[in-house]
């Protein structure tokens, strides 16, 4: 089997050259370290591609850029793929404001130029596509809430299981990051329906584990791990910190995907977050890592919330466990947090 994953040397195209890795896959991992181009030092990837370098024998690197369309083509040319899993972005809502043009050439452009190039050079080849929920805009912040001691809810019960695929992605605020996202998410869809391909399109809710280049512009999680084991306070904007997230590791992400390599469709799309057992508040979050580290963690309140953040988003994983029921989550958030520390002090 040969793999190749994109945006390798991040979060979650780490995990999945670790994984394809250890069923003696030959995983090919494009990725030009542009996180640190974005987010500056604490964004660099290096120290991750080290990792998997020392600890993957089957992994080859390339140093190249999605939107590089020449050199796709080439590079494609050169090998077929079995499964490709496209990771490369610029992953950050808010970041995207002060940079659209590279936004949209690495989120929209590039997803289409790894498209186009699978469809001339391994069109069988099953194809994964790490869309987000950012995807169905500020829409979910319509819901009907209720505000509890630490966090908001939906009032509606027909969101008791969160929020399902066929919610509207259209008419709402999204952030230039979720614009460019959705392009890309319709174009992958796209190429599954009009030319049966077998596209995957999976929109994440808040993807962590321990091997995130955190920072404060992405990576929540770990990001506030990091934040709560230095002297720095952690900023919390808007909400009240009672905005909800629902956290999914990286390994069961990667999972998901496996599930649809051995049983994929053609332009299928699927939630892939924590679900409500996985969802939690910012100010929640911070209660379990003070439980678990006995220390408090330093914040600072900003009155004003991100623009276009959702107040509370929880996956509905229903129709994905309906496809693949051998599926599920399998870490908590308690014991991805506990994993983090436990990296984070090595
Ligand atoms: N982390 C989350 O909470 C989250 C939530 C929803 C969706 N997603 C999506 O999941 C995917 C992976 O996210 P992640 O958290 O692993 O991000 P990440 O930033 O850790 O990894 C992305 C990698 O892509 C590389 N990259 C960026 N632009 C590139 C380019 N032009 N050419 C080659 N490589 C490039 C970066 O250097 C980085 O290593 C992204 O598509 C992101 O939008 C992430």
């Amino acid at each position: 089997m040969i793999v190749l994953v994109t945006g390798s040397s991040g979060l979650i195209g780490s995990e999945a050259v670790v994984y394809y890795g250890s069923k003696r896959a030959v995983v090919h991992g494009i990725d030009n370290n542009q996180r640190r181009e974005f987010f500056g030092p604490p964004g660099d990837t290096s120290w991750n591609l080290k990792r998997l370098q020392a600890e993957v024998p089957s992994f080859i690197h390339h140093d190249l850029d999605i939107r590089d369309r020449p050199g796709l083509l080439r590079f494609f040319g050169e090998t077929q793929f079995d499964l490709i899993i496209h990771c490369a972005a610029q992953p950050s809502h808010d970041l995207a404001a002060s940079i659209p043009f590279d936004d949209f050439d690495v989120n929209a452009v590039g997803t289409l130029n790894l498209l186009e190039t699978t469809r001339r050079c391994c069109p069988e080849a099953v194809f994964i596509f790490m869309s987000t929920n950012k995807v169905y805009g500020d829409r979910p912040n319509q819901i009907p809430l209720v505000e509890l001691e630490k966090r908001y809810d939906y009032a509606d019960p027909a969101y008791k299981n969160g929020i399902a695929e066929d919610f509207s992605i259209d008419q709402s605020l999204h952030s230039l990051f979720g614009a460019s996202k959705t392009a890309a998410d319709v174009m992958a869809q796209e190429y599954g329906r009009y030319f049966d391909m077998k596209v995957g399109v999976f929109r994440g809710g808040c993807l962590t584990g321990p091997n995130h280049s955190a920072v404060q512009l992405h990576g929540f999680l770990s990001y506030l791990v990091k934040v709560a084991q230095s002297s720095e306070p952690y900023t919390i904007f808007g909400y009240k910190g009672k905005q909800v997230r629902d956290q999914i590791h990286s390994a069961d992400v990667i999972a998901a995907f496996d599930a649809f390599y051995n049983n994929p469709r053609c332009g299928e799309v699927y939630n892939l977050g924590g679900g409500r057992s996985n969802s939690a508040s910012i100010l929640e979050c911070i209660d379990l890592i003070e439980q678990i580290t006995g220390s408090r963690v330093k914040s600072t309140y900003s009155d004003e919330p991100r623009r276009g953040d959702h107040i509370c988003y929880i996956s509905d994983l229903g129709k994905l466990k309906s496809h693949f029921p051998g599926w599920s989550i399998t870490r908590s958030i308690p014991s991805m947090i506990e994993e983090m520390l436990a990296v984070a002090v090595v």
